[in-house]
């Protein structure tokens, strides 16, 4: 899990002092220029920190390590008591004199105890000879307080309720203004003040509430203005018909328009009423996992801030120009609500490997997917529909092009500085759900996940008892669908 945007200075003197020592497999350190809006990449920062999941706080008093050339894979976590400062200098200094090395250490809101140090529980993952790993931890016990190591996951955590969301907010905050050199908005103090007040919306925010509107200034308005007004001429002849269709009910219902950028709450309630997705707020570039967990409820996480002025056609990070724009006709269409559900599904508890790999395919169709539509080729992909540049240059004769396979996408190399090098185009949507749910079959689960719309939450078939009851419902379907056969013959 990535650093919070709200970590205090006590994190970043942590971070300088970790810094200090070798690491060669963390996550905070590791610098990524490119595109950002990439959940691929992200995806395979977790893998890489694959101990670093939520299953962590519900860590068990087992040590599990892993060898290697007689050195252990050691996973730690503890907190420290303000009565103990400076802990957490004496904490580290355990690890040198054992010759550990930190491959990896972060903090985190602590749950259990509001006395400890700053509120913060300390997540270490280190290198230590097998013989030492005993000492180790009884001399991390002496100066630390609940120490724990991680117990074996056999699959990730992920929510079972609609409200288990809340949970699902791990942002990858170093690509955000005040952390990355490049954004156009790190030099400009105000802009980042403003992200973050809307950031704040987002932090604040829990499921079922209504999404508090933003007030919008005449500056980013007229950012809104100059894309929109630049993108909509071109959707008549690049867009397919789905997203016309949609866009043209958001201009009528929704308060798209050149001059106004449109709230997330209204926009929620139009995409309810057409295919059960609802928004939330998020603060920024989400993690794969938490993203693709969303899917799974019908549940969009969407930024309400806008890029800086300075960049109106290009944004580093994901902006509402982004979403608003490019991802929420699309969630209007029910063939393709459904496929995203799809994809959601499939990535519930599924290993940091399947996570990879559904996150390369989300991003060679939700993201940049073409279809055919009356013998023409058009553009379904958000990326593509919030992008001028790219949009005119997918449907150029310069960029090939091959036949969605969702074996072929999921492994395909993808591009985050410039334009796509490959673009798949899809027969229908329908076509490619069929596609996905043959694909999805052979990812491996212990389990199987059915999502309960009456509940909004997720049903875990592990047992012969849920799946007959949930034949039962299947059955009731049948039976209405083929009472209306009977009727109309
Ligand atoms: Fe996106």
């Amino acid at each position: 899990m990535p650093l919070s945007s709200s970590s205090t200075s006590s994190t970043k003197s942590i971070r300088r002092a970790a810094s200090e020592l070798e690491r060669s497999d963390s996550i905070t350190s590791q610098r990524f220029v490119g595109r950002r809006q990439s959940l691929i990449e992200d995806a395979r920062k977790e893998r890489e920190a694959a101990a670093a999941a939520a299953e962590a706080a519900e860590a068990s008093e087992q040590i599990v390590f892993e060898e290697d050339d007689g050195k252990a894979l050691l996973n730690l976590f503890f907190t420290l008591r303000t009565s103990k400062t400076p802990a957490l200098s004496r904490t580290l200094k355990v690890f040198e004199t054992f010759e550990s090395k930190i491959r990896h250490l972060e903090t985190r809101p602590c749950r259990k105890l509001k006395d400890c140090l700053e509120s913060l529980e300390y997540f270490v993952r280190c290198e230590v000879h097998l013989s030492d790993v005993s000492t180790l931890i009884s001399s991390i016990k002496r100066n630390a307080d609940d120490v724990k190591t991680t117990k074996e996951v056999k699959f990730h955590w992920f929510p079972k309720r609609i409200a288990d969301l809340d949970r699902c907010h791990h942002l990858v905050t170093k690509f955000d203004p005040d952390l990355d050199q490049d954004h156009p908005g790190y030099t400009d103090p105000a802009y980042r003040q403003r992200r973050k007040m809307i950031g704040d919306i987002a932090f604040r925010y829990r499921h079922g509430e209504p999404i508090p509107k933003v007030e919008y200034t005449a500056e980013e308005i007229g950012t809104w203005r100059e894309v929109y007004s630049t993108l909509r001429d071109l959707y008549t002849t690049h867009a397919c018909t789905e997203y016309l269709e949609a866009f043209h009910l958001l201009e009528r219902h929704c308060g798209y328009s050149p001059d106004n950028i449109p709230q997330l709450e209204d926009v929620s309630r139009f995409l309810k009423e057409r295919t059960g997705f609802l928004l939330r707020p998020v603060a920024g570039l989400l993690s794969a996992r938490d993203f693709l967990a969303s899917l799974a409820f019908r549940v969009f996480q969407c930024t309400q801030y806008i890029r800086h002025a300075s960049s109106p056609m290009h944004s580093p990070e994901p902006d509402c120009v982004h979403e608003l724009l490019g991802h929420v006709p699309m969630l209007a269409d029910r063939t393709f609500a459904q496929f995203s559900q799809n994809l959601g599904l499939a990535s519930l508890g599924a290993s940091d490997e399947d996570i990879e790999k559904l996150s390369t395919l989300y991003w060679f169709t939700v993201e940049y997917g073409l279809c055919k539509q009356n013998g023409e080729v058009k553009a379904y992909g958000a990326g593509l529909l919030s992008s001028y540049g790219e949009l005119v240059y997918s449907l150029s004769d310069e960029p090939e092009t091959r036949e969605f396979d969702p074996g072929a996408a999921a492994v395909q190399p993808y591009q985050d500085q410039t334009y796509q090098p490959v673009y798949f185009i899809s027969e229908s949507f329908s076509d490619a759900k069929e596609k996905f749910r043959t694909y999805v079959g052979g990812i491996k689960r212990p389990f199987s996940v059915r999502y309960d719309p009456y509940t909004s939450s997720i049903e875990v078939l592990d047992n012969p008892l849920k799946i007959q009851g949930g034949l039962e419902g299947v059955k009731d379907e049948l039976k209405v669908l083929t009472d209306a056969l009977s009727v109309l013959s």
